[in-house]
């Protein structure tokens, strides 16, 4: 069973934005969007896209090598790839939509906590 894990401090970012975090090897992404904190994968399930490089609309990022997107509420698709060229199309044919992978979140005093293991 997962534990929770001090992944930060509260008032480490600034509001609407994000950071990459690595905790024991794992890559995480830490998200604060309107008040309140979201933990993902940092690396998009396509590919591998470092998320953490992509701007936020919301909670939505955009995934800088193929443009898919992902709402950090939950992870799931908002878009699978980019585009609707030959290329777009054969890699939706060959690798189906899948989400990011989402963390629980919780705060204790100071601290960011998060189940990721
Ligand atoms: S690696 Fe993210 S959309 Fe391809």
């Amino acid at each position: 069973m997962a534990d929770f894990v001090v992944i930060g401090k509260r008032g480490e970012l600034a509001d609407d934005s994000m950071k990459e975090i690595s905790i024991e090897g794992k890559n995480i992404l830490l998200a604060f969007i309107g008040g309140k904190y979201y933990v993902t994968a940092s690396r998009c399930p396509h590919m591998g896209g470092n998320l953490s490089d992509c701007k936020l609309e919301g909670t939505v990022v955009t995934c800088p090598m193929h443009g898919s997107q992902f709402d950090l509420k939950d992870g799931s698709v908002v878009r699978w790839l980019k585009g609707s060229g030959i290329m777009s199309a054969l890699g939706k044919a060959t690798k189906s939509p899948k989400s990011l992978v989402t963390y629980e979140v919780k705060i204790e005093g100071d601290n960011i906590l998060a189940k990721i293991f």
